[in-house]
């Protein structure tokens, strides 16, 4: 086949500017013969139920075969769809099954989302740091994306208001925002339920959409669990993503959406267009694993499994990171996320862990304003005790050698220190002209640094 590079393809004019996802570039190295990778949020394999999933497909596929290999309704199994919805009442959530559909992960809800909602040069709104593959969605459909400050209890709620209002002055008003309220990939933090009622509360008065994005939700290791923001939402302004990725298994691409009755058929017709169906037989195997009641108990094995990782980790970071650094807890999820002095740089660092084979994703592309440099994310939920204790004990080493090295003077803002104002990238096609709060800045010199070294 010829390369495209080299013939007259005409691309989407919105997609030229869309970086590659950071975390699956990175995730690329784990081909690197004895890397020890604390780059990837993925589950650990060893805690796959495989011995479940094996005798659901056994005895299931006895009686449910021909339907686990046809195609299906777009919104999914109706069995399911009642289960999860009764699953949602006992946390105070009140769902229909008709205001729910399985989708091919949580990604294909940001997909739909985007598609539902946004037109070329829309605004969505999303926390500075916040993941990649949400902002990517909103990207590929050519959205405008404006940072918001996230501090230790995530998204800030006046700097959110001020944002959305500034916005709305400017008759660019906020269509969706982006949050991840519980153990956000990739900072760890959780809101709390005050904030929570403020941004439905915003959602209400701006008039936005706010796509609740909870992979990491069930897998909590302390505190009591706090409503989602689509039970706090009397408007139906919020669409609820739930993923069976981080718990179950990632291969089986399995998530549900939930959302009012209006929003959720606009979003099954997308996907009608999209793919027609989530898989059946992944569906019939969430099935065999809620009907038989195994989810509950083996979320229990997942969650001591992962505490003791996260447990692991934190004390690798006391003993080898030099207090110049700061980390965050990680009640719940698969993060701990890193800010390093400000004048040190992720990127740089990466480097210096990489000739130590180990691997990390930087800071800086959660950030959609480009802040962030001095800020890393390391995940736990793959490594055995012993790959953490070594990585961590390696990337410390490459940290206090990087520190040690003469450099500029450099003092960049974190996403914790910015101030709360609205910036934007520009990810869409048109010549911006008047983004709000958006000032021309000089490119610091670590910046250009990275960016010959990226050529
Ligand atoms: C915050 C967040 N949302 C969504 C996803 C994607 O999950 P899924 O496998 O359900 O598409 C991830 C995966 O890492 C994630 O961290």
């Amino acid at each position: 086949m010829t390369d495209p590079q080299r013939t007259s393809l005409r691309f989407a004019p919105h997609l030229e500017q869309l970086p590659p996802s950071a975390i699956r570039e990175i995730c690329r190295l784990v081909a690197i013969p004895d890397l020890r990778s604390l780059a990837g949020g993925w589950p650990d394999p060893a805690v796959f139920p495989t011995e479940e999933v094996r005798r659901i497909l056994e005895e299931d596929l006895a009686t449910a075969g021909r339907q686990a290999l046809q195609y299906g309704a777009t919104e999914g199994l109706l069995e399911l769809r009642q289960l999860l919805a009764r699953e949602a009442a006992a946390e105070g959530l009140t769902l229909t099954a008709d205001q729910l559909m399985l989708t091919q992960g949580s990604q294909q809800a940001m997909d739909l989302t985007a598609a539902a909602f946004l037109d070329p040069g829309d605004v969505a709104v999303v926390g500075c740091p916040t993941y990649v593959g949400g902002t990517g969605a909103f990207a590929t459909v050519g959205a405008r994306l404006v940072g918001v400050p996230v501090d230790e209890d995530g998204i800030d709620p006046d700097a959110l208001h001020r944002c959305v209002r500034t916005l709305a002055a400017r008759k660019r008003p906020a269509r969706l925002l982006y949050v991840i309220p519980n153990y956000q990939n990739p900072d760890g933090s959780v809101l709390p339920l005050e904030r929570r009622r403020r941004l439905v509360e915003l959602a209400s008065r701006y008039g936005f959409v706010i796509l609740e994005d909870d992979p990491y939700g069930a897998l909590r290791f302390e505190g009591d669990p706090l409503p989602s923001l689509a039970a706090l939402d009397p408007s139906g302004r919020v669409i609820l993503a739930r993923s069976f990725s981080k718990t179950i298994s990632p291969g089986l691409r399995m998530a549900w959406v939930a959302a009012s009755p209006e929003v959720l058929r606009r979003l099954a017709v997308v996907k009608q267009y999209r793919d027609c169906c989530t898989g059946n037989l992944s569906q019939q195997i969430v099935l065999g694993f809620l009907k038989r009641g195994l989810f509950e108990p083996y979320l229990a094995r997942l969650r001591a499994h992962y505490r003791a990782k996260r447990d692991r980790m934190l004390a690798a970071l006391d003993r080898h990171f030099p207090s110049t650094a700061r980390w965050n807890r990680a009640t719940g999820g698969f993060f701990v996320w890193i800010t390093l002095p400000d004048d040190l740089d992720g990127e740089d660092l990466l480097q210096e862990a990489l000739k130590r084979k180990v691997a990390y994703v930087p800071g800086r592309p959660f950030h959609v304003d480009g802040s962030g440099r001095n800020t890393i994310r390391l995940s736990f939920s793959q490594s055995d005790d012993a790959s953490i204790d070594s990585a961590v004990a390696d990337l410390g080493a490459a940290l206090r050698e990087l520190a040690a090295r003469p450099r500029p003077p450099a003092a960049p803002r974190t996403a914790r220190t910015a101030p709360p104002r609205p910036r934007a990238r520009k990810v869409s096609r048109p010549p911006r002209k008047a983004v709000p709060g958006r000032k021309p800045k000089p490119k610091p010199k670590v910046e250009r640094k990275t960016a010959r070294r990226r050529r």
